[in-house]
């Protein structure tokens, strides 16, 4: 049987581990002879790759393990490019919040000014490892996480159409386990939806079982009451913050109870709550580096020195799986029904058709085949032509380092009240991330 070479790009990510140990976990449906990493700051992925190193050798011994920051090493002979990165780190998502929120602007990691400030950022690391992938292993599929995945998805789309990178999210995944556990269900793989929408903008029309009951009254009937709480949530959206996404998706579904909505919804549909609720000193990086951030590395350290992963409180959760389906879809063909970031090409009947759009797809070893979703309403159509022009001029104002164009997207941006108050947040924005913005003229 063949066996594959991965390599996770963003190495010092805190969702890596996770993605070893779901890997670990499925050697029998995906074999794996090599596993490196790859980031560019050598410190901190050296503490995830100690402890993996680890992990690999009690598991799995014969699997050949290391960690680089040297490109040619890391991207010579590999099947999969798992890539997670976040261009300007933790201290950079701060800003990205705490900057919009000083105007009393939503303040989110990939949603308005925020995501804006990191897509001007990541576009350049992105394409940067696709580059050396096609490179050095010119017949290996990128599969991307890396934030925020819809102007991502625009920039690879516009600047290197041909290659071979499926953006994917992992939100969907998630608000489906939640869907599945309201029905009662052992897994979210036992229902089949339809779904359309822009990555974190997106909108359910259908839900089903495998025998093709219909699923909506009932899912429809928990939401309109508790959105998408559940008592037995998932480990990795667990946070008091989380909970206040899956409860207000309750308010987001009473604008269309025709559909079930993307918990992202609220951003843009009640900016001026989510600012209420907001503070100003303490945002989501804040508490992410204080939790998520602190207990990985904190496991990692403990297993490094023990030598040993004993006790370690680490797991797998649906997030590292998605991407072990993906790459298993690709691998052998499965055909998989996946909800994918892809380019419309008619999918949706009613919308552009290069827009980046999220939606399912039967997915094989020739990449994703697009299902046709057709018609969509006019609310929903008028709420993402305004969001996929705010992307598409990012990616635009990214290629022609065009101040104007990155300035309209701020303005057209639902969560911005006013082209002043754009103007106040973009020229805060340009002054922190010098480091990473082209220079915009
Ligand atoms: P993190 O900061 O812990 O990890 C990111 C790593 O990327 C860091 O180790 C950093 O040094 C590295 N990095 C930064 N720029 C790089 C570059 N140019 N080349 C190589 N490595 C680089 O962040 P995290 O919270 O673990 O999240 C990682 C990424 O995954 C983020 O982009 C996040 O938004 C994304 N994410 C996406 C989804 C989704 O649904 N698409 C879900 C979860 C996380
Ligand atoms: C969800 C989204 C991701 C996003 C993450 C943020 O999983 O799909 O795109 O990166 O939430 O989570 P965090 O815990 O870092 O705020
Ligand atoms: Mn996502």
């Amino acid at each position: 049987m063949r066996r594959f070479s991965i390599v996770v790009a963003g190495g010092g990510s805190t969702f890596t581990p996770g993605i070893i140990l779901m890997l670990l976990d499925n050697l029998d449906k995906l074999p794996i002879r090599k596993i490196k990493f790859y980031d560019n700051d050598a410190d901190r992925q050296a503490i995830i790759a100690g402890a993996c190193e680890i992990i690999i050798k009690e598991r799995a011994p014969e699997i050949e393990f290391y960690a680089t920051t040297d490109p040619k090493e890391a991207f010579t002979d590999v099947d999969f490019v798992m890539a997670h990165i976040r261009v300007g780190k933790y201290a950079m998502r701060e800003l990205d919040e705490k900057i919009p929120l000083k105007y009393d602007v939503v303040g989110q990691e990939t949603c308005g000014p925020g995501g804006i400030a990191y897509g001007m950022r990541s576009i350049g690391g992105v394409i940067e490892i696709l580059d050396y992938m096609e490179k050095y292993s010119p017949d290996a599929w990128m599969l991307n996480y890396s934030n925020p995945a819809a102007i991502v998805a625009e920039a690879t789309r516009r600047l290197r159409p041909n290659s071979k990178i499926l953006n994917i999210c992992d939100m969907p995944i998630d608000i489906e386990s939640r869907m599945a556990k309201i029905l009662g269900l052992e897994s979210r793989k036992e229902l089949s939806v339809r779904y359309y929408g822009l990555n974190h903008f997106g909108w359910w029309t259908d839900v089903r079982d495998k025998d093709g009951n219909d699923l909506m009254p009932r899912i429809k009937e928990h939401v309109s009451k508790y959105g998408y709480v559940v008592t037995d949530g998932s480990a990795q959206h667990s946070d008091a913050s989380w909970d206040d996404a899956f409860a207000k998706a309750k308010d987001v579904f009473a604008m269309d109870p025709e559909t079930l909505p993307n918990t992202y919804l609220k951003y843009y549909l009640f900016p001026d709550y989510v600012v209420k609720h907001s503070n100003k000193e303490y945002t989501r990086a804040n508490e992410v580096m204080d939790g998520r951030e602190k207990f990985v590395f904190g496991e990692c350290k403990k297993i490094i020195e023990n030598n040993s992963t004993e006790g370690c409180a680490m797991g797998i959760d649906e997030h590292a799986s998605y991407i072990v389906d993906l790459a298993r879809a690709i691998a052998y063909n499965t055909k998989e029904r996946m909800l994918l970031i892809v380019e419309n090409n008619g999918a949706i009947s009613n919308f552009d058709p290069t827009a980046m759009v999220e939606i399912p797809c039967l997915v094989g070893s020739n990449g994703p085949e697009p299902l046709v979703m057709g018609k969509i309403p006019q609310f929903q159509k008028g709420l993402m032509e305004e969001q996929v022009s705010v992307e598409k001029l990012v990616v635009e104002a990214w290629i022609e380092k065009s101040y104007q164009k990155l300035w309209q997207a701020l303005t057209l941006s639902k969560t911005v009240p006013s082209a002043s108050v754009a103007k106040l947040i973009l020229d805060d924005l340009i002054e922190v991330n010098k480091e990473y913005w082209p220079e915009l003229n």
